[in-house]
């Protein structure tokens, strides 16, 4: 049974009932956030919480929630759906009005819903057993918000399908000046000549804890040098390695864009090397 949390009640995900009113449904107006959890053991809860913070502050909705009310929740929803490999889903929404308009309604209470679905198991720093994906190319048509990880996810869908429909994984996107920003449910990281480099944060991406995390654990370790810097598309066809991250997938390999073999088209070393400290280094945050 999937349990879920729905206003202050667990109960099976089949008896939450949200309002058609709710401004979650007509308007996307909420944010979300996705926690990952490994046999009962969260990855990154506080900066998840603390990005998620940051969202309800930017679009003006208060909960009046503690880190404590929150990390209970993502506990008690992990004790009543079985630890196994779990994503923990948050979503809160301005509320349900008993009328559509844009404004923000004076008084409306947030809707706080969560729910958790399986995740595969952690990724292990194995060559062989690495789930490869292969991606495809888009001009980056989302809104100018990105850093706040909304629910208004229109764009990233259709960027999404689009990668779908030519027989791939995930789409990787591009800003008019050919820049890499991010793909569409994932951070993205290219590899040339042993460095580690990714797009610097700003509001064109979604500010990823996975990238964050690995960020941290490569800058630690200070084997592996790491850039935040533009990357062009060119780089992007150049690149010995490339990598996707997020949540429910850590660090996955990227071995061919647009039909095309990244490097010799093989999961990389620099993978296998950041890969392993991620794996070690996982539960530390
Ligand atoms: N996706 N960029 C976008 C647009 C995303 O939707 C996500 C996450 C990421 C990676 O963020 P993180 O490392 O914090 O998971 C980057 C989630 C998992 C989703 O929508 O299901």
């Amino acid at each position: 049974m999937n349990i879920a949390y729905l206003n202050g009640q667990y109960l099976p995900i089949e008896q939450a009932k949200i309002s058609p009113l709710d401004r979650g449904f007509l308007f996307g107006d909420g944010v979300y956030e996705v926690v990952p959890s490994y046999e009962g053991k969260l990855v990154g809860f506080l900066p998840h919480l603390q990005r998620m913070n940051k969202g309800l502050e930017a679009i003006g909705i208060s909960t009046g929630w503690s880190e404590n009310q929150w990390l209970d929740l993502c506990l008690k929803l992990i004790q009543q759906n079985g630890a196994g490999n779990l994503g923990i889903y948050l979503q809160i929404s301005r509320g349900t009005y008993d009328t559509r308009a844009h404004r923000f309604p004076d008084k409306v209470n947030p809707t706080i819903f969560a729910f958790c679905f399986e995740i595969p198991p952690a990724p292990v720093a194995d060559k062989s057993l690495a789930k490869t994906y292969t991606v495809s190319t888009a001009r980056d048509i989302r809104w100018d918000r990105r850093d706040i990880k909304s629910t208004s996810l229109l764009g990233n869908v259709l960027h999404y399908q689009q990668g779908v429909e030519q027989g791939n994984q995930e789409t990787l996107l591009f800003n008019d000046r050919n820049e890499l920003t991010e793909a569409s449910s994932c951070n993205a990281f290219i590899v040339k000549n042993g460095s580690v480099i990714t797009p610097p944060l700003d509001h064109q991406k979604l500010p990823g804890i996975t990238r964050q995390i690995l960020i941290d654990i490569l800058r630690n370790d200070g084997n592996i040098s790491v850039e935040e810097r533009t990357v062009t598309m060119d780089e992007v066809a150049e690149a010995d390695e490339v990598w996707i991250t997020s949540s429910s997938r850590e660090i996955a390999p990227v071995i061919a864009i647009d039909s095309v073999p990244v490097g010799d088209g093989q999961v990389g070393d620099v993978w296998l090397a950041a890969q392993t400290l991620f794996s070690a280094n996982r539960f530390n945050y």
